[in-house]
């Protein structure tokens, strides 16, 4: 059986392996390309340890279902990420993985979302408000930067029932702070050695004071929540923060307060970033296919009119060529192009022994992609996704290799949420507006942040003739 020594693998450097072959914001460029050149196994070395990389579509889905006995988070990410005190579901492992996973699930099961669909539809209205108001002045809209307000204010609703109403809110708000720890962390997870701990750089400061700034609005809302349990103390959970809490006061539990807040936190950037920059990856799409982008509109203009957005939850399961889009878009542009584990016993993948402890990463995006599994791999075609009239669907195509929520047991619990507010963004958007890349010359780059996103997107909205116009609320832009 082959060693993992010896496998396959571009040329490194002693002590470094192959830091220097890449800026971290590319790391997943970098990966991918050798997955092209050396096959679906190989090595590489970041520092001194090393990483198995996998593409083949057979052996990532068995090493996801393996989960959680045979393969765990990589412990490098865990470390990372709890050293700055964000401790939660997705590095959690064992019986605090267990317990904290049945509580997450529960909180956004589609039960849930279905009672939780007006606050999103009304979340949704004050996009559009702020979105008319800057159309209206011909400003340019920076989509990140509106994303990540929205799913913020949707997560804190759904999640921790406050409404922070970010989108309304003049001036600095929580995701400033946000936004800096997605890159932050993604420098140190690709360190050559953790030197923050001895001499912190200025980036390493502000790393630790947006997490500070992340845990003082947390703890505000963790006390909110304290009260309002304590006055109707009968009531049961009806929301994540409230079942945490509810396990936290129960006699024996030894999860802390510290604890608490590391998990309310972790699933507030586990919720955010992902989804924000998927609708953005979505909105960049459109810019560039402006024929699908009407065709988009007239699905929404025959299921909404004379609505200005979805305003019903089972309307939102009836936009097969919004979905197909958004599926394209995921496809070509995953925010989670790889996922890195580690083999928590011995083990075997394509003929290679896989000693206990071996770190790897998964290339998801890699195997989407590929010719093998999706005729034009590399070209946006939402067609694929939709079936011809006998239902099938046409072209090759390899659904199983398409997992851009990863897949089995850890499979990401916030899907069913994700795609409501992809769907009801979308919606609200092909509805009301007409828009174009403000600087089309530019071309828009894919930049790695823990999560991948667009480096910059701005785009100029001008509101739809022949739609009914919005409540005209003073918004802050
Ligand atoms: C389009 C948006 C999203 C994408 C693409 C996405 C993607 C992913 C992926 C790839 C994983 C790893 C799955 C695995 O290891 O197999 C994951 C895990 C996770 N996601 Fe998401 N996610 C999104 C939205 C959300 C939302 C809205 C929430 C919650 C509010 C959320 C919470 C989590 C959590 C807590 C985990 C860890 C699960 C575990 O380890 O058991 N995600 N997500």
């Amino acid at each position: 059986m082959t060693q993992v020594r010896d496998l396959p693998g571009p040329r490194g450097l002693p002590l470094i392996g192959h830091l220097h072959r890449f800026s971290s914001k590319q790391f997943h460029l970098a990966l991918e390309k050798w997955a092209d050149r050396y096959g679906p196994l190989f090595q590489i070395r970041l520092g001194l340890s090393r990483f198995v990389v996998i593409s083949d579509q057979g052996a990532i889905r068995s090493i996801l279902d393996q989960r959680p006995r045979g393969f765990r988070r990589n412990s490098v990410l865990a470390d990372r990420f709890h050293e700055l005190g964000l401790k939660g579901l997705f590095t959690a492992e064992g019986d605090q993985w267990r317990q904290q996973r049945r509580i997450v699930v529960t909180a956004l099961s589609r039960t849930r979302l279905a009672t939780f669909f007006p606050k999103m539809a009304a979340t949704t209205a004050r996009l559009q408000r702020r979105w008319e108001a800057l159309a209206d002045r011909g400003a340019a809209v920076d989509i990140c930067h509106d994303m990540t307000r929205f799913t913020v204010d949707v997560t804190m609703q759904l999640a921790f029932g406050i409404d922070p109403n970010t989108l309304e809110t003049p001036g600095p708000v929580i995701q400033q702070h946000l936004g800096i720890i997605g890159p932050g962390l993604q420098r140190r997870l690709l360190a050559l050695v953790p030197y923050w701990r001895l001499v912190p750089l200025p980036a390493d400061r502000a790393l630790d004071r947006a997490v500070k700034v992340l845990e003082q609005e947390v703890a505000a809302v963790v006390r909110a929540t304290r009260q309002r349990m304590a006055a109707h103390p009968q009531q049961e959970p009806s929301n994540f923060l409230e079942a945490m809490l509810r396990v936290a006061d129960h006699e024996g539990s030894n999860l802390t307060s510290a604890d608490l807040l590391a998990y309310t936190s972790q699933l507030l950037l586990a919720g955010e970033d992902t989804t924000s920059y998927t609708i953005s990856w979505i909105i960049y799409y459109f810019t560039q296919f402006p024929d699908f982008f009407q065709q988009a509109q007239a699905e929404v203009d025959a299921l909404m009119a004379p609505a200005a957005a979805l305003d019903d939850f089972q309307q939102t399961s009836h936009l097969p060529f919004i979905d197909a889009f958004s599926n394209e878009a995921m496809r070509l542009k995953s925010v989670a192009p790889a996922l890195s584990l580690q083999a928590l016993v011995n083990t075997e993948l394509l003929g290679c022994f896989i000693p206990k402890g071996t770190r790897l990463i998964v290339l998801l995006r890699h195997m989407a992609t590929s010719e093998e599994h999706f005729a034009d791999g590399d070209y946006f075609a939402p067609e694929r996704w939709l079936p011809n009239q006998n239902g099938e669907v046409t072209q090759p195509h390899h659904p199983q290799a398409f997992v851009p929520f990863g897949a089995g047991p850890r499979i990401c619990p916030g899907q069913n949420l994700a795609i409501l507010e992809m769907r009801s963004v979308l919606a609200m958007l092909c509805r009301n507006f007409d828009l174009e890349l403000v600087n089309p010359q530019r071309q828009v780059k894919e930049e790695l942040a823990v999560v991948m996103r667009p480096d910059h997107l701005q785009v100029r909205l001008k509101r739809r003739s022949g739609v009914p116009v919005h409540s005209r609320q003073r918004v802050v832009a």
